[in-house]
């Protein structure tokens, strides 16, 4: 897919002709492996053991300054870059290329204390202080410029440099300030609202400020949806969280064209965050201005499923990307520091963890950090040179990881296939979340990822999709909790079943307009003519509250559901599950509607594990989608294809016992030959190139 059709459906953005940038770091061969680099913490004796052990762990691509602003800019004007030039130098002539870091991502102290007014605030008014990172505020004029200035100096600076593989554009815009309510944010989001609007009035009309006396005169009124007495207008809201995410990419197409102006050739990336928890930026709408998508991903401690909820985040990333090969940006060898309670990584889960990023689409794998750091706020983050030094476990991981990943090299382009999508749409997130809702504990990303776990046990590969996006080739698509949806991606969605395909719908979707009206006449609104199906009203569930919901056929059994159930009634389709019990006992729960050659689906509650995984089978049975290869539980397998024919098969065993499954063609980890059957270790890992 070219870059500018990554996302059919968002709103043009102003785009920079990509010509002669490939879409890879330059000079990068094989599969990257690498990690943050910086040597500023270090005295020179340090920085040369680093050259020779990223040489030793098979280290091809490092990012370099990328919170070095301070180290290379003292004071104001006043730079000190002989440090980096001859680190540049001696990573070159190592072999090693560099994503070289607009170095912007934290200002340093002479500028926040001398420009105090480009502090970001939160919507309370308190200003984020100086002394942590990232405290800027994006839209601020004066921030810009000197952030602009000091992307310039960099670029100036090295843009003939051999080493320069790709510029990597300050670090996790977003990370830390998603939502930014300065003086400086609100007259950028009026602005953004004059033009989005065109009128006052129209922006009335679309914010229903006739509710709670909230018309507004003139533009110079309105402000970012700081703290009130009670709930903001939700459109204003809603609003403000596309006008935010603009903004951030609109600071990352800056600095991107200002290092495209004076080197055209050197592609440019900047790391997302697309995993749990972060729903701040709308990574579907930045990705056609990155050249090669990049992203960043750390595993929850708490969370049993963590290798699970790993693999939704590379298939969200690999599909924000279009399908493209990516950069797996950031990972840890061991444990984090930022979580409450940290875990030190299993035998055998780092390469895991990595590989299982391989497997989904990720060819090049780097950390945070290279080298572990002695002082400030993440020594206790695990890196690939541990605090231990060589004589460790963690040492050991990272050169056999080198290893593994030069064993890999033939996967390199190669992609993933599905046959199956789910529809992910941030905007979707964000007002199905927003408050004054019918409850205040739903959550879009549970949804999504109850389901797609279901579909990781059965080995089914499945591509993490906008829902405007090209839906033609899915058997099956699933539209977990889609709330807001325009009329365009509805239809998407439709023709979907009326070509023949299979659709799941759950509960809560279609039900408004992108302005968060409501579509009137019943709930499912958007999707009531596909679905088949009217719901009049809601009844939500108590937190000590659970319905149970028996179903024929493909749903036979009994389920427990809670939070979530509806008053269904239906024109249309057949009901397959009904309630047993409660308000709504003898009502419709789960219904299918016949559609054209297909069948689109509607679950009207929150199935509890169980149901989950009856309602996934049921429509993937519908569907006629099987997992990729049959495995027992607890093994991931995920199939890479190459253009020329090839396929390799990567089996992750996330069991502590002895795993089997059918595969033929050569191990590339172990060189061994798999011929029928293939045996994996408790918690090993094989790449099968098939024969
Ligand atoms: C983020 C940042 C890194 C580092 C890691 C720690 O991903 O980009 O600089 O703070 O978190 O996990």
């Amino acid at each position: 897919m070219a870059l500018t059709d990554a996302n059919p459906s968002a709103t043009p953005v102003s785009s920079t002709p990509l010509g002669g940038v490939a879409g890879w770091p330059t000079g990068l061969t094989g599969l990257g492996y690498g990690g943050d680099y910086n040597p500023e913490q270090w005295p020179q004796a340090t920085r040369l053991e680093d050259v020779e052990m990223m040489i030793e762990a098979g280290v091809n691509i490092v990012s370099v300054a990328i919170f070095a602003w301070a180290t290379l800019e003292p004071d104001e004007g006043q730079y000190e870059f002989g440090w980096l030039d001859e680190m540049m130098d001696r990573l070159h002539a190592a072999g090693i290329r560099v994503a070289l870091a607009t170095a912007t991502a934290s200002p340093p102290p002479w500028l926040t204390a001398r420009h105090p007014e480009i502090l970001p605030q939160l919507a309370d008014g308190t200003v984020l202080g100086q002394g942590g990172r990232q405290s800027y505020a994006v839209t601020h004029p004066v921030f810009r410029q000197y952030a602009l200035t000091m992307a310039t100096v960099m670029a100036e600076r090295y843009k003939d440099h051999p080493a320069l593989a790709l510029w990597h554009v300050d670090n996790e815009i977003g990370c830390h300030v998603p939502r930014d309510y300065s003086d400086a944010a609100a007259s950028a989001f009026r602005s953004w609202l004059a033009e989005r609007y065109g009128s006052i009035d129209a922006l009335n009309e679309a914010w229903g400020t006739a509710f709670w006396s909230q018309r507004y005169s003139a533009f110079e009124d309105i402000l970012p949806p700081r703290t009130a007495p009670t709930y903001a207008n939700p459109t204003q809201q809603l609003d403000f969280d596309r006008f935010s995410s603009r903004a951030l990419l609109g600071y990352y197409q800056d600095l991107r064209d200002t290092l495209r102006a004076i080197t055209p050739d050197v592609p440019i990336t900047t790391n997302f965050m697309a995993s749990t928890g972060t729903k701040g930026m709308d990574y579907f709408d930045w990705a056609a201005e990155l050249d090669v998508i990049s992203n960043d991903h750390y595993t929850g401690a708490d969370n049993d499923d963590r290798h699970i909820e790993l693999a939704f985040s590379a298939d969200l990333t690999r599909g924000i990307g279009g399908g493209r090969p990516w950069i797996l940006m950031e990972h840890s060898t061991s444990a984090v520091n930022w979580q409450p309670r940290n875990r030190t990584k299993a035998p055998g889960e780092m390469l895991r963890n990595s590989l299982a990023h391989v497997a989904r689409g990720a060819d090049s794998v780097m950390f945070f950090q290279w080298r572990q750091s002695a002082a400030g706020a993440e020594k206790f983050h695990s890196a690939m040179v541990p605090h231990a030094g060589r004589d460790s476990d963690v040492w050991a991981n990272t050169v056999a990881l080198g290893q593994a990943l030069r064993d890999l090299a033939p996967v390199q382009g190669s992609t993933v296939r599905s046959r199956v999508a789910m529809v992910f749409d941030y905007e979707a997130w964000w007002a199905s979340e927003l408050d004054s809702h019918p409850t205040q504990e739903l959550r879009y990303l549970d949804q999504a990822q109850a389901l797609y776990k279901q579909l990781w046990l059965r080995g089914v590969s499945t591509d993490v999709v906008h829902p405007g996006a090209d839906l033609s080739g899915y058997d099956l698509v699933i539209v977990p909790t889609l709330y807001l949806v325009s009329d365009a991606d509805a239809a998407n969605v439709a023709a979907v079943a009326e070509r023949g395909g299979t659709v799941l719908v759950t509960y809560f979707s279609g039900i408004v307009t992108p302005e968060d009206h409501v579509r009137l006449g019943g709930y499912p609104g958007a999707f009531r003519d596909l679905l088949g199906v009217r719901t009049e009203e809601f009844y939500t569930l108590q937190a000590t509250e659970t319905v149970t919901v028996s179903g024929g056929g493909p749903l036979a059994g009994t389920y427990s559901a809670d939070l979530w159930t509806e008053k269904t009634h239906l024109t249309g389709a057949q009901a397959v599950a009904v309630h047993d019990d409660g308000a709504l006992a003898g009502l419709p729960a789960v219904t299918r509607n016949a559609v054209g050659s297909g069948s689109a689906w509607y679950s009207a509650t929150r199935f509890e594990e169980a149901g989950t995984a009856a309602l996934v089978e049921a429509v993937l049975a519908d569907a006629g989608v099987t997992g990729e290869i049959e495995a027992p539980a607890g093994v991931e397998v995920v199939r890479r294809h190459g253009a020329d024919g090839a396929s390799f098969l990567f089996v992750l065993n996330h069991t502590d016992a002895e795993a089997s499954v059918k595969a033929s063609g050569l191990d590339l980890l172990t060189g061994s030959t798999a011929t029928g059957d293939l045996t994996i270790a408790p918690g090993a890992v094989a790449v099968i190139q098939e024969s």
